[in-house]
């Protein structure tokens, strides 16, 4: 979604700001623009519409623009169409000339009631050249700055106070040279210093290069920077303190290393994320691994006291839900439910103190899943956020936090983030098992947890067989329709596999839970249709081998997805994937890993844009 990147300092802004929003590039836009100011002169503003390629040739890579003091932003159009006067930055002034301009900003998130403040604005004769929601909040800032006569944070005061809506607010004032001031609620911000040095980024990557030393700013808070200095400040103005965090990720972690997509090099970090994520908590305990959660505060006698799971997410978040919850029913005494937030958030909910509403959410920034959370708290029924971005909202806000160790995703296509998400569940599973008393053995436990240590080899082995999928895939690049079918655990592991195919490759993709097909898609089956069955779970195997047959007798192509020693299912199949065997609980961390490699390929072989796909913004920061 929307990227923003601020810079005050003694170097030259614009190149930085370029820079800085390349690093978001990944979180998907249509548009991009940059303000900066040249000591006390005016504002220069240049945007385009398309490529940052496009706003840097335009600007001489940014050395076109002087000054030290700027703002860019990368805008995902949520108001008005895709387009160099809808490209931020805006600006106060009447008429879209930067000269003139009192204020200029850029902002991320929405404004819900913006026309009735436009209409409010229009009213004391101010004029919009944009469809933006947020030439509004930048005029609505002037309107307020020049009626009351107003310094700037009492100005975006007055304005964050008017405002219903989501937003990162930068702007600048053409009275304040060498100063930019923020406001942020409910949209990611963070705030970067480093000794003569300010800056803002909506993303960490942003300004990785520059500084680790970061601030979150709240909501409803407001912050001034100026070169090395940063103060905070509330909603009444009065200044505030904030804690310094450095951040621990390395900045070529955020950089391709060699691939070609970062998509493909986050697969192959899988093996590590897995392990990092299972070293953060599971333990050595004489010759026994345990899982050890006492760093979330999830004590036993919370454990005890849950009566119902809810996992409440997004997108391929929610299908981690989906896998969690067979693996949660089977291994402990709890019901689950698993959530879509867009849903959830807007229906009627019974909860209770003593159920958990987990949130999975490797942004902690998306929306819904936000909404979800704050509701549930509202509720009084205690949270757990399973979360990759350490200092998010949805981290903050949650009782209890689990963090993910995958590092910083960029591929708009989650991998990483997903297998390390789906370890968390299941040693949450494991700790509810345990702690309720549903396993007993202690040899049981053992095995489950050695189990899960040998995840990220057999993950290691899986992407060391990729040429035969490249191949594979590449037969395959001119589909139109593709079915991931399966039961059970595989039903979920379905769900993520054709998610990854649609969103990358734009083949048409559909799980389905294989005993459903007849419920109505298998008319949709014709000659050479591609149905891949996920074939992990033993007790369930023979079922969907013959609902894929079903799709064979009506002209599909199957692909049989399956474990190492099944192979009597060549006979059946066109094509075959094998995997590593693990405990069953634990498989969709290696069938996915194939699914993922297929949809990367496939897209490759289209020429498509593997890690930013159209129309989608790698974290959905508005509902
Ligand atoms: O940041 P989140 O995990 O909350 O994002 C949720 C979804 O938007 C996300 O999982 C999305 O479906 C994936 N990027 C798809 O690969």
């Amino acid at each position: 979604m929307c990227g923003i990147v601020g810079y005050v300092g003694e170097k030259q802004a614009a190149p930085i700001l370029l820079d800085g929003l390349s690093k978001l590039e990944y979180r998907g836009y249509d548009s991009a623009g940059l303000a900066v100011r040249d000591g006390e002169k005016n504002f220069k503003v240049v945007k385009a519409k398309g490529r940052l390629k496009q706003l840097s040739e335009k600007t001489n890579d940014g050395n076109a623009l002087k000054g030290g003091c700027g703002i860019g932003h990368t805008r995902w159009a949520t108001h008005g169409e895709p387009s160099e006067i809808n490209a931020h930055p805006h600006i106060s002034s009447y008429t879209a000339s930067d000269a003139e301009a009192n204020v200029v900003g850029v902002h991320n998130g929405i404004i819900e009631n913006f026309q009735e403040l436009k209409a409010k604005l229009a009213r004391h004769d101010y004029e919009f050249y944009s469809q933006t929601d947020t030439e509004v909040l930048v005029k609505l800032v002037d309107y307020y700055y020049k009626k009351y006569n107003m310094g700037p944070i009492d100005a975006l005061a007055k304005t964050i106070v008017r405002v219903r809506g989501s937003y990162a607010l930068a702007v600048m004032f053409k009275d304040y040279p060498g100063e930019i001031y923020v406001a942020r609620k409910d949209s990611p911000m963070i705030i970067g210093v480093n000794e003569d040095e300010s800056y803002i980024a909506s993303d960490v990557p942003a300004i990785l290069k520059h500084t680790r030393n970061v601030y979150y700013i709240g909501n409803l808070e407001m912050a001034k920077l100026s070169a090395g200095a940063v103060t905070f400040f509330n909603l009444d103005g009065d200044e505030i303190t904030k804690d310094l965090v450095e951040i621990k990720w390395d900045a070529e972690a955020a950089e391709k290393g060699g691939y070609e997509h970062f998509m493909m090099k986050e697969i192959h970090e899988q093996p590590k994320a897995i392990m990092d994520t299972v070293n953060k908590y599971v333990k050595k305990d004489g010759d026994k691994n345990v899982i050890d959660l006492s760093e979330i505060g999830l004590t036993d006698d919370v454990i005890k006291d849950i009566s119902q799971v809810y996992i409440v997410a997004c997108g391929s978040a929610w299908h981690v839900g989906m896998v969690s919850q067979y693996v949660i029913e089977d291994l402990t005494d709890l019901q689950v439910r698993v959530e879509l937030a867009s849903e959830f958030r807007y229906r009627k909910k019974h909860l209770k103190p003593t159920d958990l509403v987990i949130i999975i959410s490797q942004s902690g920034e998306t929306a819904d899943s936000l909404a979800a959370l704050r509701e549930s708290k509202e509720l009084g029924t205690k949270t757990l956020a399973i979360v990759n971005v350490v200092g998010s909202s949805i981290a903050r806000e949650a009782d209890y936090v689990m963090y993910t160790l995958a590092g910083p995703e960029i591929a708009v296509a989650t991998t990483k983030a997903y297998s390390t998400q789906l370890i968390c569940g299941y040693l949450l599973a494991l700790k509810f098992g345990e702690v309720r008393g549903v396993i007993t053995d202690e040899e049981k436990l053992k095995y489950y947890v050695d189990e899960i240590m040998t995840i990220s080899d057999k993950v290691s082995k899986v992407l060391d067989d990729k040429e035969r999928l490249q191949w594979f895939a590449s037969k395959y690049a001119n589909a139109h329709d593709i079915f991931f079918i399966g039961r059970g655990l595989d039903y979920a592991i379905s769900l993520e596999g054709s998610l990854k195919m649609k969103e990358i490759s734009y083949i048409h993709s559909e799980a389905y839970a294989a005993g459903e097909l007849k419920h109505g898609t298998i008319s949709l089956i014709e000659d050479g249709t591609l149905v891949i069955g996920v074939l992990t779970q033993e007790d369930l195997y023979e079922k969907t081998v013959s609902n894929m047959l079903e799709c064979k007798s009506r002209g599909a192509y199957l692909m049989g997805l399956t474990t190492y020693g099944k192979y009597e299912i060549e006979d059946n199949v066109n094509f075959t994937v094998y995997v590593p065997n693990v405990d069953e609980h634990f498989a969709g961390s290696l069938a996915i890993i194939p699914l993922q490699l297929m949809a990367y390929y496939t897209t490759v072989s289209k020429g498509l844009d593997v890690d930013k796909p159209r129309n989608l913004a790698k974290s959905v920061t508005v509902e």
